[in-house]
């Protein structure tokens, strides 16, 4: 805990310093971040912790408990969760803080049922993770040492008692299923819903102060957030920016605020009045210059520039408030109209005027206790997103509104953001104070993101819509209009309305997935939310083979398709020990949160690959790690590629996708999940197998009734002439059979254009001695300047089939050079999914997982910590599809 005697008036402290002593205006502000003591009901713990933390953190840090990460220990501190906890602070009540007007206790998140006593007094309480929550204290404050306490209930205890105290009908799922290992009837607290577990991940009911504390005085008034929101009127080509201050005054102020985008618009001057207590004021700055304007682009459109917008107030010219903030220029809608030849509506952004395919994955929390998610791992995982080539990420509604520095990265790196309210997998009580709750929520929320023009869209909740309509549940038909009823009346009749009051600069969804404006016109649920000729789907299919693309929905916007796969050794090592080492150990069978997930991941892999028999249990066990990454990657790979190839078609009244996220990227601890990047941040093959299917410019290939088809897929602004280049290689040999090349063709930018289109017995029968199981084939794009996009591959059979392929005894070089360290590899013979792994050092390859068809290749190692050759040397390994049986 630091006091900050320094008078702060939000833009900096020498100017306030000199403005304090002049007019006393000045409002001080002491952090009460920093330790704290806790304990539990009882007293049997007491220890310090921090703030920023929850109960879990400190008992970590403390060492009263083991990691809670480590093996079973998710089940064996399920008592934290059940306990009272109280945190206590002490702090002294200076006279510069007392003398002022107003004293205000802020918390910028409890999480989260709590009553808060400061000297002895209660002064609030709270019961929503997702509020800020500020209470007055001027009157209770004291000379010298003041005792603050927040007592934190059992989630799960108020979850519980908040379910019995709703008798009149349940409110399902009262418990997450057993293989989950969770808690029951979290859709009762506004709380991060995955907290008592998910498909993903482990139950830890957390509890503390997740977000800062701090006290904050003042006499005229105090500006708490600033909200800038460009619109742009089209018919008038003019922008116009509406910049919001939420300001809490003593009493009625009157003043002159100043706007300025100094690169754009000189100062324009507002008369105000400032009303007493907590009031939103509103003010629009016009741009005169509007064709001067650089607009915000999402990644591969487009650069990311933004301007500075300054707010300034006085009052009889003297200074009340000051703020900067960045603006981006850019518009976003949301096209849902009539397609021709399909029934149904077309769902897809445009931004800035230009149609955008949206490529990316879905977001979860990146680790269980929040406070130990520092912006560095943020930053490297959408540093890994873009380098995938992604543009876009759904922040997914079971997890929580992500912090201030997230979106703002989303920003800087161009990065779409489809933001979920915090909603998912149940049906919710719409009780008084529920419904008041999240009202304030979802105000919060909106004026807190609203800035950020990453953010494009607003959906209501995940997969609610289609839980009612499809019956997840076991809802008689009796009650049904119960159901519905409460659904409209939480996500249309208030987050809707709320949302479009505060924010008429991006669109609004109901639910995902969505038949959109389908689903409005059948009273808000549509019969089949999951109608491929309207708005996104969701879609999942763990056994069909999915090699075959026919198994996908042809569907106008994939926000959530995806395989599960186990992390690589090095992430399992930490939390585990030997006894867990074998797909068949309690271990591995704990980690697993998705019913009959681990069989799963083998019985799609077995369709394919031979699954690992080494007698070697360790090695048998990491190449099974190995085969479920290859089996991820290949399934995600095929149907994004389905996906981007079915932008520019419209087959039997559907295609026109505009939109594949898969699920998800990232993880929440270390366990077998459908993510493309590990707790920790090391990337899966999928990730890499990412960065080709999202590039720019992608050959598709693909059989339709044994004609090959490639496809060229173009993200550019520009048109191409593309030839196709196929070559034809042996399972045996490395070098191609032979080599076809299809006539130039025009390809628009934003469009996929069928290139080629071949039989296959006609393409094998003019390459002598190929089979279908003896060959395989290689291709890439090119124009008169050399190949465009990555060189993509088609398996003529499944590669358990394939003649030829052998052992490729790949040997390896680790060098170092100014740019960092490379490894060469040197193989003598194809090698499909080769996967180099460096173990616990810290970093990424330029490429791997690849399919090997060359005796040398170079790939290059990005540490993101110091490394050396003989380090890397030391913990390579690399496996190869064939070295696993
Ligand atoms: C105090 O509470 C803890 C956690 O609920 C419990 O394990 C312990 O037995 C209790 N101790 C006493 C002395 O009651
Ligand atoms: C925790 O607090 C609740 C509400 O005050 C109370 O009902 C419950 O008994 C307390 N739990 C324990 C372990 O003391
Ligand atoms: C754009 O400006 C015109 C002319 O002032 C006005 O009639 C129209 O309502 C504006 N459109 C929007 C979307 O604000
Ligand atoms: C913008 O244009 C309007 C009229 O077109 C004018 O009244 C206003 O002064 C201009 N503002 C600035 C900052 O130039
Ligand atoms: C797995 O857990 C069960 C039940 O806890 C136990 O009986 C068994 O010995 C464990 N098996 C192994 C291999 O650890
Ligand atoms: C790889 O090594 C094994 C064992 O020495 C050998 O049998 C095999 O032929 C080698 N593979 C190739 C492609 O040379
Ligand atoms: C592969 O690397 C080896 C060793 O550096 C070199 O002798 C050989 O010429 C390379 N072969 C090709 C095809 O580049
Ligand atoms: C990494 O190595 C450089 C140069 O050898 C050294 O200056 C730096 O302190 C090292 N960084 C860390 C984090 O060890
Ligand atoms: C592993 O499977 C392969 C392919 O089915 C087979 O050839 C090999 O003999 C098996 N090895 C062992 C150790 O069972």
């Amino acid at each position: 805990m630091t006091l900050c005697g320094n008078c702060i008036c939000v833009f900096g402290v020498l100017l306030c310093l000199f403005l304090g002593v002049v007019s006393g205006l000045c409002s001080v502000t002491l952090s009460l971040n920093g330790k704290w003591s806790l304990s539990n009901v009882n007293g049997s713990v007491s220890l310090p912790a921090e703030v920023p933390g929850c109960v879990h953190s400190a008992l970590q840090q403390q060492g009263h408990i083991q990691d809670p990460y480590f093996r079973f220990n998710d089940v064996s501190y399920r008592w934290i969760a059940f306990d009272n906890w109280t945190y206590t602070t002490t702090f002294p009540g200076s006279t510069q803080l007392r003398a002022k007007q107003k004293v205000l206790l802020v918390f910028d998140g409890v999480d989260t049922v709590a009553s808060i006593w400061l000297n002895g007094m209660v002064i609030g309480e709270t019961d929503n993770m997702f509020r800020r929550y500020d209470f007055p204290v001027g009157d209770l404050l004291k000379d010298g040492d003041n005792v603050l306490k927040v007592s934190l209930m059992s989630p799960v205890v108020y979850a519980s008692e908040r379910r019995k105290a709703h008798s009149a009908y349940r409110v399902p799922p009262e418990c997450p299923p057993d293989v989950q290992k969770g808690e029951c009837h979290v859709n009762f607290i506004r709380k991060e819903q995955s907290s008592f577990s998910w498909d993903w991940g482990p139950s830890f009911p957390t509890a503390g102060l997740w977000k800062g504390v701090h006290l904050e005085a003042f006499d005229v008034l105090q500006l708490i957030q600033v909200s800038s929101v460009p619109l742009h009127n089209s018919s008038l080509s003019q922008w116009r920016v509406q910049v919001e201050l939420l300001v809490d005054a003593v009493q009625t102020t009157n003043g002159q605020i100043m706007l300025s985008i100094p690169e754009l618009v000189s100062e324009q001057m507002f008369q105000t009045q400032f009303l007493p207590g907590k009031t939103k004021n509103s003010f629009t700055l016009h741009i005169n210059t509007s064709s001067q304007v650089k607009l915000w682009w999402p990644n591969g459109h487009g650069d990311q520039p933004f301007y500075h917008l300054t707010v300034t107030g006085f009052q009889n010219g003297v200074l009340i408030l000051k703020a900067e903030s960045k603006v981006y220029f850019r518009t976003v809608e949301l096209v849902q109209e009539p397609v021709v030849g399909s029934p149904g509506l077309s769902f897809y952004f445009r931004i800035n005027g230009k149609a955008i395919f949206l490529k990316g994955s879905n977001w979860i929390p990146a680790h269980s206790f929040q406070d130990q998610v520092p912006p560095a791992v943020l930053r490297n995982m959408l540093q890994s997103a873009v380098d995938a080539s992604m543009n876009a990420l759904r922040v997914w509604g079971g997890g929580v509104y992500e912090e201030d520095i997230f979106y703002s990265i989303c920003d800087e790196m161009g990065i779409m953001v489809w933001q979920d309210f915090m909603f998912a997998c149940a049906m919710y009580p719409t009780e008084d104070d529920f419904i008041q709750t999240v009202r304030e929520e979802v105000i919060q929320q909106v004026r807190r993101l609203k800035s950020h023009p990453s953010i494009i869209v607003w959906s209501g909740n995940n997969e609610n819509e289609a839980a009612l309509a499809t019956d997840w549940f076991g809802i008689p038909v009796s009650q049904r209009p119960t159901y519905l009823k409460d659904y409209v009346t939480l996500y249309v009749n208030n987050i809707r309305a709320i949302v479009q009051e505060e924010d008429q600069s991006r669109p609004f969804l109901v639910s995902s997935p969505t038949n959109g404006a389908e689903s409005e016109q059948e009273g808000w649920v549509a019969a089949n939310p999951y109608d491929p000729h309207y708005g996104d789907t969701h879609f999942y299919s763990y056994t069909l083979d999915c090699w075959d693309w026919r198994t996908f929905p042809r569907t106008r916007f994939a926000s959530e398709y995806g395989f599960q796969s186990w992390p690589s050794f090095s992430t399992l090592q930490p939390v585990s020990v030997n006894e867990d080492w074998s797909y068949n150990s309690n271990f591995t069978s704990h980690r697993q949160h998705h019913e009959d997930g681990n069989q799963q991941m083998l019985l799609q892999a077995a369709l394919h690959f031979h699954l690992p028999n080494s007698t070697e249990p360790l090695k048998r066990f990491t190449d099974t790690l190995y085969i479920t990454q290859v089996m991820q990657a290949q399934c995600v790979k095929t149907q994004t590629e389905f996906y981007r190839r079915s932008q520019s078609e419209i087959i039997g009244g559907k295609g026109g996708t505009m939109g594949a996220l898969y699920w998800q990227l990232n993880d929440v601890w270390q366990a077998p999940s459908w993510s493309s990047i590990e707790f920790g941040g090391k990337w899966k093959m999928l990730h890499y197998f990412a960065q080709n299917f999202f590039a720019a410019v992608l050959p598709v290939g693909f059989e339709d009734d044994d004609t090959l088809l490639i496809y060229a897929v173009s993200d550019l602004s520009h048109q191409l002439t593309l030839r196709a280049v196929v070559s034809v290689y042996s399972w045996s040999d490395l070098d191609p059979v032979c080599t076809l090349k299809s006539d130039l063709l025009p390809v628009p930018g934003g469009s996929a254009v069928a290139i080629l289109k071949r039989p296959i017995t006609a393409l094998l029968a003019g390459c002598g001695r190929c089979t279908r199981l003896s060959c395989l084939l290689a291709f890439h794009l090119e124009d008169s300047g050399g190949q465009q996009g990555p060189t993509n591959h088609h398996f003529l059979c499944s590669p358990r089939d394939a003649q030829g392929l052998q052992r490729p005894n790949i040997t390896a070089m680790v060098q170092q050079d100014k740019s960092g360290y490379s490894v060469t590899l040197r193989s003598a013979s194809v090698a499909p999914f080769v996967w180099l792994d460096v173990g616990n050092i810290p970093g990424r390859f330029s490429s791997n997982g690849f399919l090997m068809l060359t005796r040398n290749r170079t790939v290059s190692f990005t540490a993101w910590r110091n490394t050396s050759v003989t380090e890397l040397s030391r913990s390579l390994t690399i496996t190869s599809l064939r070295d696993v049986y």
